[in-house]
């Protein structure tokens, strides 16, 4: 855990907020990779993700960025509405979850919303590494792009491309053409939201490209239906212990009270945090963290939302 000053609050686009964060102690923060994403305390039992939007190779500051989104469950209208210039915040040291692939030649980045912000983290990397790039930036009207003018003045301002939705038709994202002919050296990396997810991956997987060459970070995932749940046993592999998992409730849930800890972050299958090894059994994946390979291997699931095929997983806990 870390404590970090709000430096400056910004605001950047109709809805979007950016927050300059720095050591409450004035020292170097720790360095973290394009992609990754810091976890921010916002309040009481009020934990959220945010991406690194930053150069990582400044050391004096993180730099996130926030849509205040009214059907979100509170975190983003507590940062835009609570957290103010000056204040200290205590944060989680990054972590990486959408690291770039260092084995590309090409790298395809689109952004589409706010998920524009690992994307600068990516451009600013890749343009130190002197490495060949684009950068796609797709939003619904110019009042709601942020960072434009700052993109124009950056060293990479030739890679980028501006998408906007309410735009002449000719600078629209045409996914399918762009994506149409998959290339063994070039890497996807999607975020977004899900609309907009759906469309870079539909093309991307109706073109035939290979799902080791597509990255993708999610916001929240869908509402999934839980209406057909059945219960299933978890056996801990160390203790032989066995938990009954009913219907309406998670993995996580069960045996977080029993107390035993699982890391957890998003408890909604999107950022990995809770992956956890599975020794026997099948998992029902319900997460958006593992690609399909991984899931197809069952040898690992998310118990903040994956459920069981099998009526017991034995997990490696
Ligand atoms: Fe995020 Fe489980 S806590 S995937």
């Amino acid at each position: 855990m870390l404590q970090v000053n709000v430096t400056r609050k910004a605001d950047e686009a109709e809805g979007i907020c950016s927050f300059e964060l720095c050591a409450a102690d004035g020292s170097t923060l720790p360095a973290f990779e394009a992609g990754a994403h810091i976890d921010i305390h916002i309040a009481d039992g009020l934990t959220r993700q945010y991406s690194l939007c930053n150069d990582p190779r400044e050391r004096h500051r993180y730099l996130i960025s926030v849509l205040k989104d009214p059907s979100s469950r509170g975190g983003s209208i507590a940062m835009h509405e609570q957290v103010r210039s000056g204040q200290t915040l205590t944060i989680s040291a990054p972590r990486n979850l959408f690291p770039l692939d260092s084995s590309a030649q090409l790298h395809l980045l689109f952004g589409g919303g706010i998920g524009i912000t690992p994307m600068l983290a990516m451009a600013w990397e890749l343009s130190h590494q002197g490495a060949n790039f684009e950068l796609h930036y797709c939003f619904r009207s110019s009042q709601r792009a942020a960072f434009v003018e700052m993109l124009a003045q950056t060293p990479f301002a030739d890679r980028i491309r501006f998408h906007d939705d309410s735009g002449p038709q000719i600078q629209k994202l045409d996914a399918s053409a762009l994506l149409a002919t998959p290339d063994a050296a070039t890497h996807l990396y999607v975020c977004g939201p899900a609309g907009f997810m759906n469309y870079i991956l539909d093309a991307a997987q109706n073109a035939g490209w290979s799902q080791d060459r597509v990255h993708t970070e999610f916001f929240a995932a869908a509402p999934i239906d839980q209406s057909a749940n059945a219960p299933f046993e978890v056996e801990l592999a160390s203790s032989g212990q066995v938990f009954r998992i009913p219907a309406e409730r998670t993995v996580f849930d069960v045996l977080d009270e029993a107390g035993i800890a699982i890391d957890s972050s998003c408890e909604q299958g999107v950022c990995g945090t809770c992956v956890t090894r599975v020794l026997k059994g099948i998992p029902e994946h319900r997460d958006k963290f593992l690609t399909v390979v991984e899931q197809a291997a069952n040898d690992r699931f998310t118990p903040c939302c994956s459920r069981a095929r099998s009526s017991r997983l034995v997990l490696d806990l």
